[in-house]
């Protein structure tokens, strides 16, 4: 895989925009006032995920070739293949189905696991909403758990406190790309004899005292979203256990419960991968470990940047961690005008989560908690995708060193 660290040529001319419309522009130059007068700047965005295509294109297109002339387009060799390479990453004994998305993969694995109607499954309310949306869609309740002040995870000592006779299961998200004390929730559901799973959307690449995040629950699930670690070029996911049947189980519900005989004797999904995502995520494996080392030393260069600034703070690490920066976030003094400091010098950030989802409309259930929506008011996010120039990583980390000089 190439990484490219040169200034990339100039795109499409847009203004800035929320990240969640990057896939429908891209944004790299950016006009803003100085002085009274119009200035252009080159602006980093947060992503542009075309770079990565482009780098490595006659591949890809061999690939497209190969699935379309085998015809392999839902499911089959390629997706078999992928699941195969992926499960082999976190070592021998490791199972994995491949899916449409990584909801998928929430919600197959709730579903195997018999969790419905009148469960209660616990979740951080500090993640996307897809964690607890999973939950609702089984029919259980997401009960939502409080973060940590310091490294944002879900606080293993607030689940305690919220297992009851209902608690069917607990999900931990390995939240930002790094991961949470695993470890440390595992002893509690094991204890109340639930498990864990580990929603490892963001934190591909991500470990714990040496173990892959994914290697911690009962299973795991991931999304393949383009702006993932290990991203599609569409959508994706998967659930990876070292339980065969489990893993066996949402395999069959993935494809509309049918047995051998041609019965449904459950409500089954259309839940698989696409052939073509199979192929290109196959590829895109090989070239995991330069992608996450790249995002690292980004990520290095922002730390040293913000040093230990009160007003732009950054995640702390759970003791023993190996980060994968899904998002490098910061917990800002003044979120709006860090924002604006951030574009008058041409670079895009993002709020990826505005609203806690224990607050969000479809969840809401009247509990406040404090730590996870003081968190979401201050956390902002700057770009860290492994396709940024060094020059683009330079212009990030000077404009983190000049606010924090300019606010102390
Ligand atoms: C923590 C978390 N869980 C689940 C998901 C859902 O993944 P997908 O978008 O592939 O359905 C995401 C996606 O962003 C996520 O960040």
């Amino acid at each position: 895989m190439t990484l490219p660290h040169q200034t990339p040529k100039p795109y499409v001319t847009t203004g800035m925009g929320n990240v969640n419309s990057f896939s429908r522009r891209t944004a790299s130059v950016h006009i803003c006032k100085k002085d009274g007068k119009d200035r252009i700047l080159h602006m980093v965005p947060m992503y542009d995920l075309k770079r990565e295509y482009l780098a490595d294109r006659q591949r890809y297109l061999d690939l497209f070739d190969g699935v379309c002339t085998d015809a392999a387009f839902s499911d089959g060799k390629y997706v078999r293949a992928f699941e195969s390479a992926f499960a082999a990453r976190f070592g021998d004994g490791f199972f994995a189905a491949a899916l449409g998305s990584g909801t998928d993969a929430l919600f197959l694995t709730l579903t195997a696991l018999d969790v419905g109607p009148g469960d209660e499954v616990i979740v951080p309310s500090a993640t996307f909403t897809a964690t607890p949306g999973a939950v609702k869609m089984t029919g259980a309740r997401p009960v939502f758990a409080d973060c940590d002040p310091d490294t944002w995870q879900i606080d293993p000592a607030h689940v305690s406190s919220l297992i009851t006779g209902r608690t069917k299961a607990a999900i931990g998200v390995h939240l930002y790309g790094n991961p949470f004390d695993a470890p440390a929730l595992r002893r509690i559901t094991d204890a109340a004899g639930i498990p864990l799973i580990e929603d490892c959307a963001q934190s591909f690449g991500a470990e714990l005292n040496g173990v892959r995040t994914g290697c911690f629950g009962a299973a795991a699930c991931f999304s393949f979203y383009p702006t993932k670690n290990l991203g599609a070029f569409g959508e994706g996911g998967a659930v990876l256990s070292r339980d065969r049947a489990l893993a066996e189980r949402v395999g069959f519900l993935k494809k509309h419960a049918k047995t051998e005989d041609g019965d449904h004797p459950v409500l089954g999904y259309n839940m698989r991968m696409s052939g073509l995502q199979g192929a290109f995520l196959c590829r895109k494996l090989e070239g995991t470990d330069a992608f996450l080392a790249r995002k690292r030393a980004i990520a290095g260069q922002y730390l040293a940047a913000v040093g230990d600034s009160p007003v732009l703070v950054p995640q702390a690490l759970v003791p023993g961690s190996l980060p994968s920066y899904h998002l490098f976030v910061l917990k800002t003094d003044d979120r709006e005008a860090f924002r604006r400091f951030m574009a008058d010098r041409g670079v895009e950030t993002a709020v990826q989560y505005p609203v806690p989802c224990h607050l969000q409309g479809v969840f809401a259930d009247g509990s406040r908690l404090p730590v996870t929506e003081e968190l979401f008011r201050r956390a902002v996010s700057v770009p860290i995708y492994p396709y940024l120039t060094d020059a683009e990583t330079a212009s990030v980390a000077d404009a983190l060193q000049a606010y924090c000089r300019e606010r102390q």
